[in-house]
C-alpha cells in the first residue's frame, strides 16, 4: 500500500473524507496493478481521473458555501492537477516507467494537497 490513511488527513467532513479515502484507494489500486494486472492500470487511471474531477467540484462548491478565503488558491491547485492528469492520460499504458512515476507523483500530490492545502479550510467548515 502506497498511501496509508491516518487521522492527520481527516477534515471531519463526512463527504470530503470519503472522497479523499476513495482517491487514496484508487492510487493504491494503480500501485497494486503495476505488478498484478498491468493491463488494468489504464482503467484504474480513468476511474481516478473522473473521481478526482467529481471531488474537486464538490470541494469547490463547499468551500464557496463556507466563504473560505483560500478558494482561489485551491482552484489553481485543482486545475493544475487536472491538466497534469489529462496530459499523462495521453501516453499512459505505453510506458512502464511512466506508470511508476505517475503513481509516485499521485501519492506525493495526495499527501501534500490533502495533508496541507485541504487542512487549511478545516476551521471554515460549516456542517
Ligand atoms: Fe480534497
Ligand atoms: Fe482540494
Amino acid at each position: 500500500m502506497l498511501i496509508t490513511w491516518t487521522e492527520d488527513y481527516a477534515t471531519g467532513h463526512r463527504e470530503i473524507d470519503a472522497d479523499h479515502r476513495r482517491i487514496a484507494d484508487l492510487v493504491n489500486m494503480m500501485n497494486d496493478r503495476m505488478q498484478s494486472a498491468p493491463d488494468a492500470i489504464d482503467e484504474a487511471f480513468r476511474t481516478l481521473e473522473s473521481y478526482v474531477a467529481t471531488h474537486f467540484e464538490r470541494e469547490e462548491r463547499l468551500m464557496a458555501e463556507w466563504a473560505y478565503p483560500g478558494l482561489a488558491e485551491q482552484k489553481t491547485e485543482h486545475a493544475a492537477l487536472i491538466r497534469e492528469l489529462q496530459s499523462i492520460g495521453k501516453t499512459l499504458g505505453r510506458d512502464e516507467m511512466a506508470v511508476s512515476r505517475l503513481v509516485m507523483f499521485l501519492a506525493k500530490w495526495w499527501a501534500a494537497h490533502i495533508g496541507r492545502s485541504d487542512m487549511k479550510y478545516v476551521p471554515y467548515i460549516k456542517k
